[in-house]
């Protein structure tokens, strides 16, 4: 239980998030799935998705062409228009509450998943927009998806993805850059390349911003910029940010100048 912490001003009391919002809830079930359970026994697809959470045992839900192992005190969200189907993966009894979510089509935020890492990673098209978007954070490109999700090693670092019409459309990592909780900083954002210039952008940004101040109880968000890459200085200056000094990188050998921009909230 070492991912659990005991929340200020509670006692003998351990709790994990496991989702945040992801549209309306329809209804809940608790399933009790014995050894070699599971179903349905072909695949289906349908317009809502489950949020499964495993509190005994292990599951496997096969998702399209990926088996995803969730195990107990862990939650998985399964995107209902690909195929699915959920079985018992442990030697015993699974005991699972599935959420039946009906997506909203306003944009939210949700936890990253691992199994979100490859679409992210897949927006950035070329060695440049890669560097754009995460500077020296990674070896070379294209990186593995995997290499993205072993950044959020810790539990000062929040990583969101933002779902809109029921798709994953854009990402962003909240992270308490010292130990005053009051600033959060912000890395790795990034619009799924075909839905830029749209307004995704300033939308997720304003979610986060929400999220800094209503949920994580921040003053203040801090972020560097690439002063080359336009969209997102522009982006930024779009919800409120501005820019309070310069600072420069050496990326590949070369010199890149990035800007500080901060915004009070
Ligand atoms: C930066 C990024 C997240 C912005 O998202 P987006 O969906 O394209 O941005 P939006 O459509 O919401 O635009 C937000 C604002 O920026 C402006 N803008 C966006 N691109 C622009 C451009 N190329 N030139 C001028 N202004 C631009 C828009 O006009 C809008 O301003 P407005 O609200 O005043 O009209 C997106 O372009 C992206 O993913 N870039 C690649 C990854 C990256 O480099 N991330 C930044 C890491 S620091």
């Amino acid at each position: 239980m070492n991912d659990f912490i005991t929340p200020p001003n509670h006692i003998n009391f351990r709790a994990k998030r496991l989702f945040g919002e992801m549209g309306r809830i329809a209804d809940g079930a608790i399933a009790y799935i014995d050894l070699d359970g599971g179903g349905p026994t072909e695949p289906h697809t349908h317009s809502h998705n489950h949020l499964f959470i495993v509190t005994e045992g292990e599951a496997k839900i096969l998702l399209g062409d990926k088996e995803i192992i969730v195990g107990k005190d862990e939650a998985f969200l399964v995107e209902g228009k690909i195929p699915h189907s959920v079985w018992n993966n442990s030697d015993g009894m699974t005991k699972m509450i599935g959420i039946t979510v009906v997506p909203s089509t306003e944009m939210c935020l949700r936890p990253f998943m691992p199994s979100d890492a490859a679409k992210i990673m897949s927006w950035n098209k070329d060695k440049r927009a890669f560097r754009l978007w995460s500077a020296d954070r990674f070896g070379d490109f294209p990186a593995e998806p995997g290499e993205l999700t072993a950044q959020f090693d810790d539990d000062r670092k929040i990583p969101l993805v933002a779902m809109a019409d029921n798709e994953v459309v854009g990402f962003i990592m909240m992270r308490y850059p010292t130990d005053d909780n009051s600033l959060i900083r912000l890395g790795f954002v990034i619009i799924d390349d075909s839905k830029r210039g749209k307004g995704y952008g300033s939308k997720m940004l304003r979610l986060a911003i929400d999220h800094a101040r209503n949920a994580l109880g921040a003053k203040r968000i801090s972020l560097g910029v690439f002063c080359d890459n336009k969209s997102a200085v522009e982006c930024y200056k779009a919800v409120g940010f501005s820019i309070i000094g310069e600072d420069s990188y050496t990326i590949d050998g070369e010199e890149w100048k990035e800007f500080e921009m901060i915004l009070e909230i």
